[in-house]
């Protein structure tokens, strides 16, 4: 059977994407009957001014709420449960994460434990969670994460020091909205590193063993977007036009990867994150061009589109000639945006990097990589992480 006809489903919440959007929360808010909303957030997002005036808004549609800020950059499982147990005893029927990916990660689990019971850790992996939470409104603050339309929730195992991934259509937030506004005081590096991750969605599900005729429009569309604003994205006087662009990109790679999935740069990251509590984008960008490299002979006519997609001419060119190219491409892209080329920490020793390798390959996202890797390659991977080539 043609590839094009297997079946493949596409799952979107609802978005509103332009200036302004943020202020549209309260309302909507108010269409999903809330009384009390839970705020989850991070303390640089509360001091403010459009914070502020979202609160106003609550307020003036008679929306009591609360503002849980204990959110740590890679959430962690105690937090969410914390989160949870607030949600409950405050008697909130809401959600809205404004912020990261971390704040709108650990929305997504408090939704999940406060409607379900348990512990987060009981929902890891793929379509795990029985009913669906309250109504969760996302303002996504960085452009990368793309948790505001994904069906993702990504949290820390505090004992295993793991990044784990749960995957489920009840994690999709009833509401994304889209705003420049909250971008424009983003910290460069952390710019960097979000706008790099989006790159990754995007070519991780352009490449992703279930990549449809749906998502390869929205990642080619990232892709493009991505690599022409990032680098404007990342300089001191970008204008809030470039960080819409950014937010499209994000957007279009959010709707790429939750419906295709991702692949071994994600399955590898979350490993390397968790254990060294490194920012993700940091870690995926360090992984991307390596595994360009790796998986390219996999699926070559789709690493050419990609060349293609960001000006690359292939016509003529072999395809290890191409494969150098792009690899080269994101590698340069890396450099200009100020991400190093290699994790400066020290390398863990062997116990650790064996059961990095073991969660590497057992990651929900390892799955939908378009080749098989071995113990040995993902380990000599991790390895040459730590120094330069
Ligand atoms: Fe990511």
């Amino acid at each position: 059977m043609n590839s094009s006809l297997e079946q493949r489903k596409f799952v979107v919440p609802e978005v509103i994407v332009g200036y302004d959007a943020m202020k549209l929360a309260a309302q909507y808010l108010k269409h999903f009957s809330a009384k009390k909303t839970m705020i989850v957030t991070d303390k640089g997002v509360v001091g403010q001014n459009w914070f502020t005036q979202i609160l106003g808004s609550l307020t003036a549609q008679g929306i009591d709420y609360m503002i849980f800020e204990d959110v740590s950059s890679n959430p962690k499982d105690y937090e969410a449960m914390l989160g949870a147990e607030l949600f409950l005893a405050e008697d909130c029927d809401s959600l809205l994460a404004v912020g990261g990916g971390s704040p709108m990660d650990c929305a997504k689990c408090i939704s999940i434990v406060s409607t379900n019971g348990g512990h987060i850790l009981d929902y890891i992996g793929v379509d795990e969670i029985r009913l669906p939470g309250p109504p969760l409104v996302c303002i996504p603050t960085t452009a990368g994460t793309s948790a505001d339309v994904s069906q993702f929730a990504i949290i820390t195992d505090s004992h295993e020091h793991i990044k784990k991934a749960i995957i489920s259509k009840k994690v999709v937030p009833d509401l994304a909205l889209i705003d420049p506004i909250p971008l424009m005081t983003m910290d460069l590096y952390l710019t960097a590193c979000t706008g790099m991750d989006a790159l990754t969605h995007a070519i991780e599900a352009y490449v992703s063993n279930a990549s449809s005729s749906i998502t390869d429009i929205h990642a080619l569309n990232a892709i493009k977007l991505v690599y022409e604003f990032l680098p404007l994205a990342v300089k001191e006087d970008r204008t809030i036009e470039t960080m819409h662009q950014m937010l499209l990109g994000s957007m279009h790679a959010g709707f790429a990867f939750s419906n295709a999935s991702l692949g071994a740069v994600h399955a590898l990251a979350h490993s390397l994150g968790g254990v060294l509590d490194l920012p993700h984008g940091e870690c995926n960008s360090i992984l991307l061009q390596r595994l360009i490299a790796v998986n390219f002979d996999a699926a070559p006519l789709r690493y050419r589109r990609i060349a293609e997609t960001i000006g690359i001419q292939t016509s003529g060119l072999s395809d290890e000639h191409v494969k150098l190219n792009l690899v080269e491409a994101i590698s340069n892209l890396r450099e200009i945006v100020g991400i190093p080329e290699a994790v400066t920490m020290p390398l863990p020793n062997k116990d650790t990097i064996a059961s990095m390798v073991t969660s590497a390959l057992t990651d929900p996202c390892m799955v939908t990589n378009p080749k098989e890797l071995s113990y040995d390659e993902v380990e000599e991977l991790y390895v040459h992480l730590f120094q330069k080539r």
